[in-house]
């Protein structure tokens, strides 16, 4: 039902400051945690005794006691102790799951046997803080995977959605470029826009006004991983031909596409700029707007799956803004994913 033989993103490295967290991730419930030591580890999020929340325990040193009678695990899985008794159960352990954090986002190998390293995306822009600065944030939808990856692959819906914020009316009308690459798994899309109103988002940050050069990179890393760079520049002022471009703003906006179960995924987002490095305000401004546009989309993935529960018949007319997404869509089927019925 899932494609399980890849990395997710499962946690923010901040929520796992404090206690350990619980996340139903491609159908399994998981705790995730942080020993003292600082090692992050995941483990099924079922006791083996009465099948208490392991997330509801607590962290001692580099083990995990579970919050009802007391069973204590390792970061393996393997438990260590139980209550009353030396001698401790063999079918006591629980699955523990390969983990990996990169700066403020923590990925969880789902499959079967070895974690597959070459599988895992990478963020550098998550991890390099003295030439980037980044916020982060998690919404989970009550809509099913394919709709996030829909909603994201075209983006000409900010102008509508997004008015606001990051939406003008350049988005929806400026063509878009769309590249397959079917042996990696990756689709890109490609919108540039030129000498366009500077959106909120972007003036408030950057000091650009006016008119500018915007563009819209997708690469979409079928499943769970997504990247838009975004390009603000003044007008006609592109790259240099040696491949630099210091003379421009960038923004790495990440998300992670992570199935929770049936008909419901989480949203991770990322924002990671080239300006304002290390400028506070700057990060409550994006963090504010940001959550806002995640919102408005979590609002509007709601609604449209909710009217297909209720409206079965509804049906799609797909035109030429949606290439990206409906490439993605066959991506993802020669991958394996399972299609709707309808
Ligand atoms: S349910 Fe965990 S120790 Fe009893
Ligand atoms: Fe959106």
């Amino acid at each position: 039902m899932f494609l399980r033989e890849y990395w997710y993103v499962a946690a923010l490295s901040t929520e796992l400051e404090s206690r350990p967290v619980t996340r139903q991730i491609l159908g399994e419930h998981v705790a995730l945690f942080k020993t003292e030591s600082g090692e992050i580890v995941a483990l099924a999020d079922s006791c083996p005794h009465r099948g208490y929340p392991l997330s509801l325990g607590t962290v001692v040193g580099e083990q995990l006691v579970c919050g009802y009678h007391g069973f204590t695990f390792d970061c393996a899985g393997t438990c260590v102790a139980v209550p009353g008794q030396d001698h401790i159960p063999s079918r006591a352990n629980v699955r523990s799951y390969p983990v990996h954090q990169q700066g403020k986002w923590v990925w969880i190998w789902m499959g079967h046997g070895e974690a597959d390293y070459a599988k895992l995306p990478s963020t550098p822009w998550l991890v390099d803080t003295e030439n980037w600065s980044s916020v982060v944030g998690v919404a989970r939808i009550e809509a099913p995977f394919r709709l996030l990856v829909d909603n994201l692959l075209d983006l000409s819906h900010e102008t509508y959605l997004h008015n606001g914020s990051i939406g003008t009316p350049e988005v929806a009308t400026t063509p878009i470029e769309v590249e397959v690459d079917e042996a990696s798994h990756v689709v890109r899309v490609y919108r540039h826009m030129k000498a366009v109103e500077c959106p909120p988002f972007y003036a408030r940050t950057t000091g650009l006004v006016g008119q500018i050069d915007r563009w819209q990179d997708i690469e979409y890393f079928a499943p769970g991983f997504y990247l838009l760079n975004a390009r603000i520049a003044a007008v006609d002022d592109p790259p240099h031909a040696d491949g630099s471009d210091d003379h421009a703003f960038h923004m790495k906006i990440l998300y992670g596409l992570t199935p929770s179960h049936d008909g419901r995924v989480y949203d991770f987002w990322a924002l990671a700029r080239d300006f304002c490095v290390g400028d506070a305000e700057v990060d409550v401004f994006l963090e504010k707007m940001q959550t806002a546009v995640v919102q408005e989309d979590v609002d509007a993935l709601n609604v449209l799956q909710a009217r297909s529960e209720n409206v079965p018949e509804v049906t799609e007319v797909s035109i030429k803004i949606d290439r990206g997404g409906l490439a993605a869509r066959r991506v993802l089927a020669s991958m394996g994913e399972p299609r709707p019925s309808k």
